[in-house]
This record gives structure tokens, sequence and C-alpha cells, in this order.
């Protein structure tokens, strides 16, 4: 029989018992401090019979902060909020990555205490920041000096340690959607003229520093990595996506990763020029695919060996028991954009099981 969304896998020395991920999700929904809640442990607890459970993107300091009542993952009061999260999952048999994120330029001054969103090159991103205020424009980011890129690497590996204590089963480092590592990848957005600029390996330099660093701190096996390499989300673009994005790959082979885990597309549903097949077979690893994937275009990914698992967002909002759903093949709750970004437990936590 054919492999499909309900085959146990192994991502690194991780046993999944499913291939059906919950996709990172931003919720905006954690307490002062940036510490989780008693509801987002709830919500984490009622998804944990995915089978990996990658949590929303989680900013790694200060400086990495770009939206409303994110979680963090650099403080001891985080790490303890965090904590109570994995013994929840792990108590219902689930596993859980915590996505570390640095927003780069999508930030804005009110989120990070008067300070200038910082990126690899002064452009401004077209649109606007998400804050506490409401939808305010864009600032020019500073361009981060390359004696501060050290520390930023730095700031990856304190946040790795942090989830490794906050009961992690590994990390995701987040390099799509137009956040701080992508700006470095795509020249849209970095027009640097250093060893962090220009060419494939200078553009691709501080991520493959964040990854070793990570790798060193914590292992290779309880590291992933996230690409999107022709989402134009946060105004994004390069000149040349697919020759970039194949040399980033063939590095990533260098490190033996838990996993590359991959949104194949424009999240605005727009048509793109790309071939994710030559990527994915390029790379060595565990793939993990995403973007609008439903049953059974998620059974044929992994049956056709495209994908080892396939992460889904959206259906993982509206029904916490997506697996026992495909599984029976039981109708799904719809999702309720409004309550998306921030607010309590409406839209969060009280989406129905189905029941028993
Ligand atoms: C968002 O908050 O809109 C967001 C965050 C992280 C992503 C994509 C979107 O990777």
């Amino acid at each position: 029989m054919a492999l499909d969304l309900f085959c146990p896998v192994k991502l690194g020395s991780i046993s999944l018992k499913n291939r059906m991920v919950m996709a990172p999700l931003t919720r905006n929904r954690a307490g002062e401090g940036g510490v989780p809640l008693a509801m987002n442990v709830k919500y984490y607890e009622q998804r944990a019979s995915a089978g990996l459970i990658i949590t929303e993107a989680t900013p790694i300091s200060p400086m990495a902060h770009g939206y409303p009542a994110l979680p963090g993952i650099y403080t001891p009061e985080q790490v303890a909020g965090w904590k109570k999260v994995t013994d929840a999952v792990h108590a219902k048999g689930g596993k859980i990555f915590i996505q570390l994120w640095h927003v780069g330029r999508i930030s804005h001054p009110s989120l990070l205490n008067g300070e200038t969103p910082v990126a690899p090159s002064a452009i401004k991103p077209v649109g606007q920041a998400f804050t506490y205020t409401g939808m305010q424009d864009f600032v020019t980011p500073r361009t981060l000096e390359k004696k501060e890129l050290p520390g930023i690497v730095n700031d990856y590996v304190h946040a790795a340690k942090c989830a490794m204590e906050a009961g992690f089963d590994g990390v995701e480092v987040h390099s799509a959607n137009g956040y701080l590592l992508d700006q470095f990848l795509r020249d849209g957005s970095n027009v640097r003229a250093d060893e962090y600029g220009g060419s494939f390996e200078n553009r691709a330099r501080l991520l493959m520093q964040v990854l070793e660093a990570v790798v060193n701190t914590i292992g290779a096996d309880k590291t992933g990595v996230r690409l999107s390499p022709v989402n134009p989300f946060n105004d994004m673009h390069d000149s040349n996506p697919q020759a970039l994005f194949n040399y980033v790959v063939g590095e990533l082979n260098k490190f033996n990763l838990a996993y590359l885990h991959v949104i194949e597309g424009d999240v605005g549903g727009n048509a793109v020029n790309f071939d994710f097949v030559t990527l994915r077979k390029l790379f060595n690893g565990a793939y993990i695919t995403n973007l609008g994937y439903d049953k059974a275009r998620g059974n044929a990914a992994i049956a056709s060996g495209h994908a080892d698992c396939v992460a889904y967002g959206v259906p993982f909002i509206a029904n916490p028991d997506l697996v026992e759903r495909y599984r029976i093949d039981a109708p799904l709750n719809q999702a309720d954009q409004n309550t998306f970004y921030g607010g309590n437990e409406k839209g969060y936590t009280d989406y129905p099981f189905l029941s028993r």
C-alpha cells in the first residue's frame, strides 16, 4: 500500500505518529512580556494529535518583534510559559518544534521601544505594520552593520537554548515570508556591498551562519528550516529565485537537518513560475510541503514521494482534531478569519471537536 498522511515517519531523531504537521500560525494572543498564557497551552494541547506542531513564529529578541502580543523565547518567564505548552502537548503524545523568528524590517518603532527596525539594506517595504494602535506605514529600516551580525547569530543560539530548556523537541529557523533571513536571501531587499550581499553565497551567508550555530548548539536532528522561494508577501521579490533557492538547498545539505519546510507558492494565490519538484529533489533530507493542501492532495504528495509530511495551517485553526476528521472523512469546521489575529478564546480554543 502507498504511504499516506496517516503513516508514521521520522524527522531527524523525532518519531512522528502521522505526517500531518500543524503549520506555524501567528495568533497574537500571548501575555505581558511575551509570556504564553493558559489559553495558549490549551490551544496547542487541543491540537496534539498532529504528527508535529510547529508553533507560531516566535521572536528571539526584543528587536525581533513585529506584531502585537507575540510570545517570545528569550526570557526565563517565556521559557516557563512555553514549558507548560510542551508538557501539555507531550502528555497528549504530541511532538512540538518552536519557530524561531526575527522580523527584520517588518516592524515599527512603536513595537521596538522606539528603535528603528533593522534589515540587510535600508529599503522600506511597501505596506503597513500591524501595531498596538492599528495599521501604520512601514518606516525605512536601519542597515545592520557587519559587526552586528554575530550578535544576531547569538540571539538565535540563545533562543535555541531557551527552546531546549522549555522542552521543545526542536526548532524551525524561519527563513521565509519576507522576514529577516529571507530579506538577506532575496535581492529585492538586499543590496549590500559586503560579503552578506551580491552573490548567492553572500546572501545566504547569514542563514548558513545561523544554522551552523544552532546545529552546533542543539543538534542537526533537532533543527529544521522554512523557506518560501516565491512568496511575494511583505513586498518580497528576487531576480532569479530558482537559481538562488537551488543554491540554498544545496548548502542546506551540508547540515543533515531534521527537515526542510517549503511554502510552495504565493500565499495570495497567484500563479508562480518555479519548479518545486526540482528543488525537493536537490534536498537530501526530509521535506515538509505547505500551501493550500487538502487531504487528497496531501496524500498524493506523500504517495508520489514529493513530500514526507504536509503542513496544514487554516484547517488546524478551525479543527483541533483535523487528523481524526481526515482519517474518517468527517466534515470540517470552517475558520473565522475575523478571529485569526488577536482577541481571546473565541475563534482560538472554542472550535468544536467531533462528538464522540
Ligand atoms: C503574520 O503574522 O502575518 C505572519 C507571521 C509569520 C509569517 C507569515 C505571516 O511567516
